[in-house]
């Protein structure tokens, strides 16, 4: 019954610090943080993309790595259109390399991240059987999804 009553505060805690932290924050502040959001999202879907790549690039095969990170990816890309909703334009000082246009293209962007879902599960499929021919084909597909997007609405950094 402690426990239970210590977990039970614990959580209260946490709820009323998440709501007053937003309460709080300014607009700008709020837009930085959506900022901040997508760009983990991003960074953790590249980390999981990169032995994928490695082995497209004659790293050792690991079909196992190569389907749980493929499916990884699928999951994490339902986000995307979540992420890419919040209009943060209207901050200079905050570092984007979001294009403007996404604000307005939210369907555009609910199809690429749906193309990006569907190549990572080809991927994962083909590797669910162990087939490293047709695994490793599959990267193209994969990558070619991000870069689909990030050719339309990123900033090109390359
Ligand atoms: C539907 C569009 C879309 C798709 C699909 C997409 N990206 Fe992006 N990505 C973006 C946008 C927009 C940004 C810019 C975010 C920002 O700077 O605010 C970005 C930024 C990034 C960044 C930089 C994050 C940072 O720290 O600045 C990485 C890394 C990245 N994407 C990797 C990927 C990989 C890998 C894939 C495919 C597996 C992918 N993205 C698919 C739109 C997309």
């Amino acid at each position: 019954m402690k426990k239970l009553v210590a977990l039970l505060s614990a959580v209260a805690v946490v709820g009323v610090t998440y709501k007053s932290i937003a309460q709080d924050m300014t607009p700008e502040e709020q837009a930085a943080a959506a900022v901040d959001q997508r760009k983990s999202l991003f960074k953790t879907i590249r980390y999981n993309l990169g032995p994928i790549v490695g082995m497209a690039q004659g790293a050792p095969f690991d079909a196992e790595v190569a389907e749980r990170n493929a499916r990884r990816i699928a999951v994490m890309a339902t986000m995307i259109p979540e992420m890419l909703a919040v209009d943060t334009s209207a901050f200079d000082n905050i570092e984007t390399t979001a294009l403007d246009s996404i604000w307005s293209n939210q369907g555009d962007i609910a199809d690429m991240s749906q193309a990006l879902i569907d190549n990572a599960n080809v991927l994962a499929d083909a590797a669910a059987t162990g087939d490293m021919g047709a695994t490793l084909g599959a990267v193209r597909g994969l990558g070619g999804s991000c870069g689909n997007c990030h050719d339309t609405y990123r900033v090109d950094t390359d």
